[in-house]
């Protein structure tokens, strides 16, 4: 009967705690019992507390996650960014309106959801500042929903500078322009300036010196250019203290604590896995880790946190800036797909390179993302085509290549292998279930399925979060 007790009110205890395990250590000293608990709360190392899932850009970026995180986020409690920074541009249609997001959480537009910019993002103030008082003149409450990570890094004026610089040299990214790569830089060199800096006045102006004086050396003796002033960039952005000062927070923490209330999270990447600095199509890529592992690094989160990892691909290929491109399509069909797909950078502007879909590419990305289920999005925009193309395969000098070259020089030079699909000729875009879909759209998906290996759970015919086919 005590036993019964006990072992009902350790069970309480346990709840209340959130421990998994508890070990309690007797010693006899002295003629009394000592006990001792040690607390393994196992929160870290089993799967109970799997309520994480990860959303990838599964190509080169822009294929959709802003609308597919807006859409999941009704059934979720914290939405997360990871990496990357305002060259993000993640667009979100409600009803008649269009928004686009460059650093806060597309699921900022549902009203219970939190979001949280983490550690691995690289924020720019000015950009940020600029989003945030947009989200508000929308209506949109964002104070208390919003939390940034004090352990962020900056961008700075001199990061903009210098990205634009240095594209003008002979190897041309063709980046956003935005400070990413040299914000990055700076992260890793062990120089780089923190949301946190911003709060202690002393610490910004002594580390912004440091940082300007040594750019102001490159700036005038590498690329012959008029350096900065110091005080002016000072002054300016120790007036976001105050304004940055409410959002800041140990988002490490924050995410932990609401993984151990069994919270649902979904982390948000931006760009995409070929634009991955260590798995994309280097040095054609961005300065992060896109990919689904840059998930855990980017917000603090224990890789066993994670239930599933969803890759949005776009029914064909995009791409903006350089970099190889095997499907690409250079003549009619390609100025197709761009003004059907309305394919212009959400962040640039910039006209996106199009091309059919590219399995062998695609195959690699589910394989680096590990890759749970595949949200297909922007299937209406091959509503007109008579024919439909796949690459199924690269050849090089005739010769079919076993797995995808993330060496650029042989990238370049592949012959990409095409199976031809008839197209539906159908408007698909008021289908709201599967059965609905015309036979050969149902065949191109299951043949996505067929050649990947993996579940097309969801599929969009629109921008709008109605126009979109749950599985
Ligand atoms: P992200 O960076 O991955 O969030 O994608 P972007 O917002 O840069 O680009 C995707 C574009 O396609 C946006 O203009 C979206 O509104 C739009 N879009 C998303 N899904 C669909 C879809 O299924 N059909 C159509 N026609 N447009 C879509
Ligand atoms: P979302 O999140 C598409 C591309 C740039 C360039 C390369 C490096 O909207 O999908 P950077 O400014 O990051 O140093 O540029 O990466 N790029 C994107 N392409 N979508 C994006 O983001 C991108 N963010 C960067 O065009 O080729
Ligand atoms: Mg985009």
């Amino acid at each position: 009967m005590v036993w019964n007790e006990i072992t009902q009110k350790w069970k309480q205890l346990q709840e209340a705690l959130m421990i998994d395990e508890i070990h309690f250590v007797f010693e006899i000293r002295d003629n009394s019992c000592y006990t001792q608990s040690t607390n393994y709360s196992s929160l870290n190392y089993n799967q109970k507390n799997m309520s994480v899932s990860i959303v990838v850009g599964a190509q080169w970026g822009d294929e959709g996650k802003g609308k597919i995180v807006d859409m999941l986020s009704e059934k979720i409690d914290i939405v997360a960014r990871y990496q990357g920074g305002a060259n993000a541009g993640h667009t979100v249609v409600i009803g008649d309106k269009t928004y686009v997001l460059h650093l806060v959480p597309s699921g900022i537009f549902q009203k219970n959801v939190k979001c949280v910019i983490g550690n691995g993002v690289v924020i720019d103030p000015v950009a940020l500042m600029e989003e945030i008082n947009m989200i508000k003149s929308f209506g949109i409450k964002i104070d208390g929903r919003l939390f940034i990570s004090h352990n962020a890094h900056l961008i700075m004026p001199y990061h903009k500078l210098l990205d634009t610089i240095r594209e003008q040299g002979a190897q041309k990214i063709g980046t956003t322009g935005r400070g990413i790569g040299p914000a990055y830089i700076d992260k890793y060199m062990r120089t780089g300036i923190r949301v946190v800096d911003l709060l202690d006045r002393k610490v910004l102006r002594e580390k912004l010196t440091r940082n300007i004086e040594e750019k102001n050396q490159i700036l005038s003796k590498v690329y012959g250019k008029t350096e900065i002033d110091i005080d002016k960039i000072v002054n300016e952005y120790q007036e976001f203290d105050n304004k940055i000062d409410p959002y800041i927070t140990d988002t490490a923490s924050y995410l932990n604590d609401a993984l151990r209330k069994k919270k649902r999270i979904l982390a948000e990447g931006a760009q995409g896995a070929l634009l991955d600095v260590d798995h994309g199509t280097y040095p054609y890529v961005t300065s992060s880790n896109p990919t689904s592992g840059g998930a855990c690094t980017g917000l603090g989160i224990p890789p066993t946190s994670v239930k599933s990892i969803i890759g949005i691909v776009k029914a064909y290929s995009t791409r903006v800036g350089n970099g190889p491109f095997p499907t690409e399509l250079s003549e009619n069909t390609g100025e197709t797909l761009r003004s059907i797909g309305h394919e212009f950078g959400a962040t640039t502007g910039r006209p996106r390179r199009c091309g059919w879909l590219d399995m062998v590419s695609l195959k690699y990305s589910l394989m680096v993302n590990g890759i749970s289920e595949i949200a297909l999005t922007k299937l209406d925009v091959l509503d007109s085509f008579d024919e439909i193309k796949i690459c199924v395969a690269y050849k090089k000098d005739g010769k079919v290549l076993k797995s995808f070259p993330t060496d650029v020089h042989t990238l370049d030079t592949v012959e990409p292998v095409f199976q031809t699909y008839k197209g539906w000729n159908e408007n698909i875009s008021t289908a709201k279930k599967w059965k609905l879909l015309p036979p050969r759209t149902k065949k191109y998906i299951e043949t996505i399925e067929k050649l990947s290996g993996v579940k097309v759970s969801l599929v969009s015919v629109g921008a709008r979060r109605d126009q979109t086919i749950k599985r």
